[in-house]
C-alpha cells in the first residue's frame, strides 16, 4: 500500500492529456493505495484569474474527477487552499531552495518567455509549492504526465534536503507512478506540442466536449499529403494523431491503421472518422456523468467537506512532526 498523491490545476475543463497523464486507472489505483486527489488552486493563482473563473475552474476539476471515477469515500479529494498546512510546508520549504535552481526549471523559463509581464514569485516558487504538495502527506507515487517529471524531480530534492540538514528520515523521495513503461505525453491537434488548454481551444479535446465538436476538431488536425514511400518515418503531425488512437483505440484498430500507413495507402480522412468516433465512445459516459454532477451541489459540497477533514487529518500530523524537528519548540 503506497500513498499516492496527484493534483490538477483548476484553469478550465479537463482534456485528454490530463486524464491520461494523471488520472487514468482512478478505479485500480484508488483501491490499491492510499491516495489524494486535489486541485491545486493555489498554483493557479500565478496567471491571476477573477474570483468567477477560479470558482468555477475548481468545481470543473472536482467534478471531472468524480465523473473519472474517483470515489470521495475511499480516496481523500479535496482542494488545495483548504488546506493551509500546505502554505504552511511550502514557506518552510522556500527557505531551503535556491534562487540558481528555481531559475533554472524548464517550466519557469517557459512562463517567462509566455508572460513576460507577470513573472511573479508564485512562479518562480511553484516546485516548492508542488513539492509541498506532495511531502505533506508523504506520498511516494506521484501519478503526472511527461510535462511534470522535473518538478517531480525537485520534489526529492528538497525532501532529500530536508532530511539531510536536520539528520532525519522524514521525508520519503516520491516517484512517478507509472501507467505503463514511460510518462504519457498526449499531443496536441496543432501537429507541435502537448495537448494544453494554452495552446488554444481547438488543440484539446476536453471531456466535456459535445460529439460534433470532436468531430470538428479531429477533422481540423493537421496532416500531411500522406507516405511516398513504404515504411517511411511518421512526421510529428501524423505521430501524434497515432498516439491519440493509442490512448483511445483498440490495438487492432492501430495495427489497421498503421498498415495502410506502411503501405501508403492510408487515408487520413478515414482515420481521423474513426479516431473521432472512438474518442466519442470514449468520453461520452464521462460527458454524461459530468453534467449530471454539475447539477448537485449539495453532493459537491458534501464531497468538499469530507475531503477537506481527511487532508487536514494527515497534513497536521506531518505539520507537527516537522515543526518538532525543525526545533519550534513549546515553552
Ligand atoms: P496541470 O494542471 O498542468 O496538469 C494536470 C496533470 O495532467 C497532466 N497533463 C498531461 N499529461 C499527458 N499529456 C498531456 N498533454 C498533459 N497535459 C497535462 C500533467 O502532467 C499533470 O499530471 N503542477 C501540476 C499541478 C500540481 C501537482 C502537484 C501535480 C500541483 N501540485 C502535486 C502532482 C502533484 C500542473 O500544473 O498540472
Amino acid at each position: 500500500m503506497e500513498i499516492v498523491l496527484s493534483g490538477i490545476r483548476p484553469t478550465g475543463n479537463l482534456h485528454l492529456g490530463n486524464y491520461f497523464g494523471a488520472i487514468q486507472n482512478f478505479n485500480k489505483m484508488q483501491y490499491e493505495n492510499k491516495c489524494f486527489f486535489f486541485i491545486a488552486d493555489y498554483h493557479s493563482l500565478t496567471t491571476h484569474p477573477t474570483p468567477d473563473d477560479l470558482h468555477k475552474n475548481v468545481k470543473h476539476v472536482l467534478v471531472e474527477y468524480l465523473a473519472s471515477g474517483l470515489d470521495p469515500e475511499i480516496a481523500t479529494i479535496y482542494i488545495q487552499s483548504d488546506l493551509p498546512e500546505t502554505a504552511e510546508l511550502y514557506l518552510l520549504l522556500n527557505m531551503n531552495a535556491y534562487l540558481g535552481e528555481l531559475e533554472r526549471v524548464t517550466s519557469f523559463k517557459e512562463k517567462i518567455r509566455k508572460q513576460p509581464d507577470n513573472i511573479n514569485a508564485g512562479l518562480l516558487t511553484y516546485p516548492t509549492l508542488m513539492a509541498a504538495d506532495i511531502i505533506i502527506h508523504k506520498a511516494s507515487k506521484v501519478p503526472v504526465g511527461k510535462d511534470q517529471e522535473q518538478h517531480l524531480e525537485m520534489t526529492r530534492t528538497f525532501a532529500k534536503r530536508f532530511n539531510r540538514l536536520y539528520k532525519v528520515d522524514y521525508f520519503p523521495e516520491p516517484e512517478a507512478y507509472n501507467f505503463g513503461e514511460n510518462l504519457i505525453k498526449i499531443p496536441g491537434l496543432d501537429g507541435s506540442g502537448k495537448m494544453g488548454k494554452s495552446e488554444g481551444e481547438a488543440n484539446a479535446i476536453f471531456l466535456v466536449d459535445e460529439p460534433a465538436i470532436i468531430r470538428k476538431k479531429i477533422m481540423r488536425a493537421v496532416t500531411d499529403s500522406g507516405p511516398t514511400e513504404m515504411n517511411q518515418q511518421k512526421p510529428v503531425a501524423i505521430e501524434n494523431l497515432f498516439t491519440i488512437m493509442k490512448a483511445v483505440s483498440s490495438p487492432d484498430t492501430v495495427s489497421y491503421f498503421n498498415e495502410l500507413y506502411n503501405t501508403c495507402n492510408i487515408r487520413y480522412g478515414d482515420m481521423k472518422k474513426q479516431l473521432a468516433e472512438d474518442i466519442i465512445t470514449f468520453t461520452s459516459p464521462l460527458r454524461e456523468k459530468i453534467l449530471e454532477l454539475s447539477a448537485d451541489n449539495d453532493y459537491l459540497k458534501k464531497v468538499v467537506k469530507l475531503g477537506k477533514e481527511k487532508a487536514h487529518e494527515s497534513a497536521s500530523k506531518t505539520i507537527k512532526e516537522v515543526r518538532e524537528i525543525i526545533g519550534f519548540r513549546p515553552f
